[in-house]
């Protein structure tokens, strides 16, 4: 098969890398990296691979970026998407007017979520959803005439977006260098990363070290000022950072003791990629006040975010108020919204997909093939860069380091995951590459013949960067 029957269109690559190049300012781009080598060009998706515009053929590692969980080229989505275009893409939800989709959505949503999260907000990804989830939060305890109680507590390493608010949220402090951000409204506790933890510390030690931690931070900031706590299930960019068991319940019990609301954020973990449409419950025994979730929820197809809010803070924000200093004022408002929350062509595409999702059973596969696929790359810590190989079912993540038994790291400068994600390139697979991890997180539709496929390119692309290394004198 030619490159260009293989992509049933022709492009010329070397002009969009140029016009790539010259225009398109990327999200989280290293500006000299991209200024020498530009952009690889992805043009099309099938199942679980996608191909560039010269048409070489890639395995997909990592869902687009976590998101394409039923894998690209859908042909049933794309149906749906095209029909709700001609029916009715677009128009606004504002106050009294909805369309099919997004009531039909709102209302499958909640029967998806755990307990009581009956009431559902969209947005248009991820950062909004958080960011959403602030501001309705923050208008909670205003609505309970618990003004001062605004601040957030997150973990360091954390990824909550991008957004001026949802930034703060996030914890990898090398991504605010150079930004400013919202003062004193967001604190840190640490990141649980068993796999780091003091040498001698069993699981159940950590967890409790964790968990004092949290509610040291809320006695100190004053359970009176505190509104929220921030996590997701499994820390994603932060990591892959699988916390030690019962972390997550033992949370929620520190933050109930204390009027402190628990959002878990699962933007990554919810629509099948542990295994659960929404992990926070089945996989953790946790009961959050609010979820919020995007990516997988369309799989990526067109964007979409929602916060998933519990009947008591609904119950609280949609309560007529009076204030008897305004007797004049109309304080039923809720001034919240985007032009695109409850987009009638994006809330198709996700009904499409959760539909796909249940029909196909992708759900009982990862569970089924989860396992095996921890199992099998767990085989890639033989091999000497590797420190640790961590995650669960379709998110994983594999740690290099320059000691197995001190987990002493390389130096930043060589830049090990981006070396191992090229050598993976070469040989057709893409994965994350994140300072010293390389990230795997792909389509949900994986075969074992196909998770085998992956797990040896990675290995073997491992190996060929440990010769590398010794070749070039900086390692052993
Ligand atoms: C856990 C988590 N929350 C929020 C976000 C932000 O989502 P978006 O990029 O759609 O704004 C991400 C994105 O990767 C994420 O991983």
């Amino acid at each position: 098969m030619t490159a260009a029957n293989r992509l049933e269109q022709s492009y010329d690559s070397h002009d969009l890398w140029r016009k790539d190049h010259d225009h398109f300012i990327h999200p989280f781009t290293h500006f000299p990296t991209f200024e020498k080598e530009g952009s690889l060009v992805i043009a099309k998706g099938e199942g679980a691979y996608v191909f560039d515009a010269d048409g070489k053929r890639y395995m997909d590692g990592i869902a687009g970026i976590w998101c394409v969980n039923i894998g690209h080229g859908n042909e049933e989505i794309a149906d749906r998407i095209a029909d709700q275009a001609r029916q009715l893409a677009f128009f606004n939800t504002f106050v009294d007017v909805t369309n099919p989709p997004a009531a039909e959505l709102a209302a499958k949503l909640a029967e998806l979520a755990p307990s009581n999260l009956n009431r559902i907000f969209f947005d248009t990804g991820g950062s909004a959803a958080n960011d959403t989830t602030v501001r309705t939060i923050h208008f909670y305890f205003n609505r309970l005439g618990q003004p001062k109680k605004k601040k957030l507590i997150s973990r360091i390493d954390a990824y909550h977006g991008s957004s001026y608010l949802t930034m703060a949220l996030t914890g990898r402090k090398d991504d605010h260098y150079g930004f400013d951000l919202p003062r004193d409204l967001v604190h840190y506790v640490s990141c649980p990363n068993p796999y780091r933890r003091a040498v001698g510390t069993t699981l159940d030690e950590y967890c409790d070290e964790l968990v004092a931690e949290l509610e040291d931070k809320i006695l100190e900031l004053g359970p009176e000022n505190v509104a929220a706590f921030f996590a997701e299930p499994i820390m994603g960019a932060g990591g892959v950072m699988v916390p030690p068991p019962g972390y997550h319940r033992r949370t929620q019990q520190v933050c109930r003791r204390h009027d402190v609301l628990y959002v878990s954020d699962e933007v990554v973990t919810a629509f099948g990629r542990l295994g659960h449409m929404f992990s926070s419950e089945p996989a953790f025994g946790l009961e959050p006040d609010v979820i919020t979730c995007a990516k997988g929820l369309t799989s990526g197809y067109v964007p979409l975010g929602a916060s998933l809010f519990s009947d008591q803070i609904y119950e609280v924000i949609s309560r007529p108020e009076t204030d008897p200093s305004r007797p004049e004022a109309d304080l039923g408002w809720f001034n919240h919204g985007f032009t695109y929350s409850g987009h009638a062509l994006c809330c198709a595409a996700a009904l499409a997909n959760i539909e796909i999702i249940e029909r196909e059973g992708i759900c009982e596969h990862v569970r089924e093939v989860g396992p095996y696929f921890e199992k099998r790359l767990a085989s890639l810590e033989d091999l000497p860069l590797v420190g640790n190989v961590r995650g669960s079912h379709f998110m994983l993540c594999v740690e290099s380091v320059a000691d197995k038994r001190t987990k002493e790291l390389l130096p930043t400068s060589i830049a090990i995951g981006q070396r191992i994600a090229d050598h993976c390139e070469q040989r057709g697979l893409i994965v994350r590459p994140m300072g010293h991890l390389n990230v795997i997180s792909p389509p949900l539709i994986l075969s074992r013949e196909q998770i085998d496929e992956l797990v040896d390119i990675l290995g073997a692309s491992i190996r060929a960067t440990a010769d590398d290394l010794v070749r070039e004198g900086l390692w052993r």
